[in-house]
This record gives C-alpha cells, sequence and structure tokens, in this order.
C-alpha cells in the first residue's frame, strides 16, 4: 500500500518534471525511424528492445507499444525481431551490447538459451528487464514484467469448467490439450494454471481425453508453432476421433486455435459439432472468429498496459528509482527470484469482447472485420 502511495507520488513528480523539461532543449533527442511523437524529456539514453518474432500479432504490438512509450519520454529506441531464431536474437543482442545501449528489454524466443549474452551485458554494467517471458539460469536481470501466467491457465481451465458445466454434467465430454514452448516459463506455468482446475474432472471421468496426452510434456509445442498444434490436431482427430466427436480443445494461443480451425474443417466438423475452442492473446483474427463462433475464447493481455510497467523498470534502471513490483515470490529464474509486475490476464468471449476490445479502443470494428 505504501509502496503504491510511493509510486503514485513518483509518478507525479516525474510529470512534473518532465513537463518542465518537455519545452527546450529536445531537439537532440532522436529515435530510430521514430514517429516523432512529443519528447516528454531529452535524456539521449538508448533502449535496446528485442522481440521474439512478428509472426504473431501480439509481438508486433508490444514491439509497437514499447517503441511509443519510451520515445515520448525522450529515449532512443533500438527494436528487432528475431523471427523465432536464437542465433539472430543473440546476435542482436551483442550488437546492442557493442553500441552501449543503457538498458536491454527482451522478451526471449527460448528462455534459457540467452545466458552467455546477458553475461556481457551484465559485465558491460547494461541493466536487463525480461519482457513477458522471464529469462532462466542467469543473474543478470533486475526485473520481470509480464501477466500472471498461471492465471492465464486457471481462467482457460475455469471457462472450460464453467462453459462445458463440467460441475453438473451427466456425459463425459472429449478434450485435447495443445500447450505453448517448452522453453518458455510461461508454457509451464499456464498448463499449471489448466490442470489446477481441470485435472479433478479428468480423474473422476467428466473430462475424457482419448489420446491420453494430458502432462505438458506431452502436449507442449515448441516455438508456439501454429502448424504443429494443427498436425496433432489432424492426428488426434484421425487416431482417436472417429467414431466421436472432439468436444473440448483446450489451447494455450491463438496461433494454435487457427491450427485447430483449419484440423476440424478438414476433417468435416461443422457448426452442430464444434467443440468449445480457447485461445490465448485476444488477437484480432482471435476475436473474428469468437465472433463467427470458430473459436469460443481467448485470454485478452493488455500489451500496452503491460508497456507502462515495463517502461517504469526501464525508468527506474537508467535513472534510478523503484518500479512498481508486486510480486517478490514466484519468478524464481534458478539464480534468483525476479522481482516482477504482473498484469491481470482477462477471459474473452463473445458475450464481453465489445466491452474488451471495442470499448476501450484497442481495435476498431474495422480491424476485425479486415482481419485474415
Ligand atoms: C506469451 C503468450 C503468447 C506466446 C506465443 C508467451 O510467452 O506469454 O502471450 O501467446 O508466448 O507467442
Amino acid at each position: 500500500m505504501k509502496k503504491k502511495l510511493l509510486s503514485v507520488l513518483l509518478a507525479g513528480v516525474m510529470v512534473l518534471s518532465l513537463a518542465a523539461c518537455g519545452g527546450g532543449g529536445s531537439s537532440s533527442s532522436s529515435s530510430d525511424g521514430g514517429d516523432g511523437g512529443e519528447k516528454a524529456e531529452s535524456n539521449g539514453k538508448k533502449v535496446g528492445v528485442a522481440m521474439p518474432t512478428q509472426s504473431s500479432e501480439r509481438w508486433i504490438k508490444d514491439g509497437d507499444n514499447m517503441k511509443k512509450q519510451l520515445e515520448a519520454l525522450g529515449y532512443k529506441v533500438d527494436l528487432q525481431y528475431a523471427e523465432d531464431d536464437i542465433p539472430t536474437q543473440t546476435s542482436q543482442l551483442e550488437t546492442m551490447i557493442a553500441q552501449g545501449v543503457d538498458c536491454l528489454v527482451i522478451a526471449a524466443i527460448d528462455s534459457g538459451a540467452l545466458v552467455n549474452v546477458l553475461d556481457q551485458a551484465k559485465q558491460a554494467n547494461i541493466p536487463v528487464i525480461a519482457y513477458d517471458r522471464l529469462l532462466m539460469d542467469t543473474d543478470a536481470v533486475s526485473y520481470y514484467a509480464s501477466f500472471d501466467n498461471e492465471g492465464v491457465g486457471r481462467k482457460i481451465g475455469e471457462y472450460i469448467e464453467t462453459k462445458a458445466d463440467l460441475a453438473n454434467a451427466s456425459e463425459p465430454q472429449t478434450i485435447e490439450f495443445f500447450m505453448g514452448s517448452p522453453d518458455d516459463n510461461n508454457a509451464v506455468l499456464l498448463h499449471k494454471g489448466v490442470m489446477s482446475v481441470l485435472e479433478k474432472y479428468l480423474k473422476d471421468g467428466k473430462l475424457v481425453c482419448k489420446s491420453g496426452r494430458t502432462s505438458f510434456e506431452d502436449t507442449c509445442i515448441l516455438r508456439w508453432s501454429q502448424e504443429t498444434a494443427q498436425q496433432n490436431c489432424e492426428n488426434y482427430l484421425t487416431g482417436f476421433y472417429a467414431d466421436e466427436d472432439l468436444d473440448i480443445a483446450c489451447s494455450a494461443f491463438d496461433g494454435f486455435a487457427y491450427g485447430i480451425k483449419a484440423a476440424l474443417e478438414g476433417a468435416g466438423y461443422k457448426e452442430d459439432n464444434w467443440p468449445l475452442i480457447t485461445g490465448q492473446d485476444a488477437e484480432v483474427m482471435a476475436v473474428k472468429n469468437i465472433i463467427e463462433g470458430k473459436q469460443t475464447q481467448t485470454i485478452f493481455k493488455d500489451t500496452g498496459l503491460l508497456a507502462e510497467k515495463c517502461v517504469t523498470m526501464v525508468q527506474a534502471v537508467v535513472e534510478g528509482g523503484e518500479p512498481e513490483i508486486n510480486d517478490t515470490e514466484t519468478y524464481d529464474n534458478h539464480k534468483l527470484v525476479v522481482p516482477s509486475y504482473l498484469c491481470e490476464p482477462v477471459s474473452l468471449d463473445k458475450d464481453n469482447y465489445k466491452e474488451l476490445v471495442i470499448d476501450s479502443g484497442y481495435y476498431t470494428e474495422e480491424d476485425i472485420e479486415k482481419a485474415e
């Protein structure tokens, strides 16, 4: 409580001091290909932002938000995407370190693959912030900004529990699982959250997983690949669902839901036997599919808010001060428990999408219509 009050006061002081220096001396502050937004402060400091891939919409939004918000404070930003290639991400980070950036913000492709390059950052006294994905096995990370990742899984599980009315169901319902990448700590936590709700129904027979694949090891999908999700779903449908429909696809990612949708269409599923399909990220395509009944639910993660929290961490490590932290226990990366700010994930379906993503201005109706 006290900490919160302090951070509100600090934020107030910052706004005042930023306003005070906003008018003068900002001309030297430049951004690499920035959109020329108003510079509140000309500190000339540079932040390297390393994002995993542009193949999924959420990371594009994350990168855009980080760049915009940092540039608005007068930081220079080097934003790089590595298209899910670990050596590319490593060499992007090496370049940023060689450039002498003042801070690194990293959403890792493989959370444990950056130990050496992070060591270089540490030796060069460059502070590191883990963005959405925890950086594992390193003590070179100062803070972590993310969502409550186990909470994401719990919300997916609870949605299935309620929607399929598992507590009262008299007939068993079939379910298959499509979990995230084994090199992403978020994926492990998500599975834990899902199982904290659904395990008891698998045990008492209200849920039946005909493939028998329910563990994280058996259901994880490397690099969150949509193609692998589609392939897995096709295999499940032909191998186990020739005589009985699949009722529930517990998917950890909107990209998986697209692959599952394609597999179901290929297997002849129609409106009357279309399963309940979950997802994560509230991508614009997923929202469109939800409106059209081809996906049932997703998890809305407000990337603007995440960027805001991460920017306060950048300010703290670069300018000094304490960022807002709300978790100091959960995110143990095997070297330290990383002080974290966890944003709240929200379950989205056709009943609340308008309020969550349209009324809030996150998307326009047109964005959704145009999605493909
Ligand atoms: C993120 C998810 C995202 C997934 C695939 C995870 O680390 O937390 O929001 O869906 O990566 O990109």
